[in-house]
């Protein structure tokens, strides 16, 4: 089990720590019907042996859409200057990557995103009907006690499991306190180094899963 100090906690707190805004892109359909018709998918759990889950396929958005998508995240983060870390040793970019998860192919994983990789990440919802219990939610440590720990992958460890010592913690080792929903055409924006994840994930045909675009940048 985790150590008591392994991570600090910070309310999550909206409009400093995530950002949600509706109809982000004013093309959603277009879009989404766009990142469904794509048919260069990359497979991960649990078709091959990758730890992400589902299948994704690069540029999600193209370059103009990116751009209003950018100057959104410069707004509300007041970030001077936002930049993507290239594919580098091995490590994938996996910016602006449409990625498509049913039900059946995996469930919550609280997890950080790498620090060296982003200090912010985000969604674009892009499933037309969606299951609204399915968007992202933010989760705190829970112990055997019942006592409620941190949230939040201090800067002197490079990610969660590093801060933690284990791999991976099971889902009942974590308490899900906030969800937001998912809805189409809606982004979730969030510091990369809160403890959060997909709530669930829906869908069996390939046209009624879990569509999202994803997003991490350093600022
Ligand atoms: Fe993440």
């Amino acid at each position: 089990m985790a150590s008591k100090t392994a991570l600090t906690y910070r309310r999550p707190t909206l409009g400093r720590d995530y950002w949600v805004q509706d109809d982000i892109l004013p093309n959603a359909d277009e879009v989404s019907r766009r990142c469904y018709a794509r048919t260069d998918w990359e497979l991960g759990a649990p078709h091959t042996d990758q730890i992400w889950p589902g299948r994704r396929a690069p540029h999600a958005l193209a370059p103009d859409e990116l751009e209003r998508v950018d100057a959104w995240v410069r707004q509300v983060t007041k970030a001077w200057r936002l930049w993507v870390v290239p594919a580098h040793e091995g490590r994938m970019s996996y910016h602006n990557y449409a990625q498509l998860v049913g039900r059946g192919e995996s469930r919550p994983r609280p997890h950080t995103d790498p620090r060296g990789e982003c200090r912010y990440a985000a969604v674009i919802y892009l499933s037309p009907r969606p299951d609204p219990n399915a968007g992202t939610s933010f989760y705190r440590l829970l112990y055997p006690n019942g006592q409620l720990g941190g949230n939040l992958c201090g800067p002197r460890s490079a990610d969660l499991s590093q801060a933690l010592g284990v791999a991976s913690l099971p889902l009942t080792s974590w308490y899900e306190e906030v969800s937001v929903e998912n809805r189409f055409n809606r982004i979730v924006l969030y510091r990369a180094d809160l403890v959060h994840s997909a709530s669930s994930y829906f869908g069996s045909d390939h046209a009624d899963k879990r569509m999202t675009a994803t997003f991490f940048w350093m600022a």
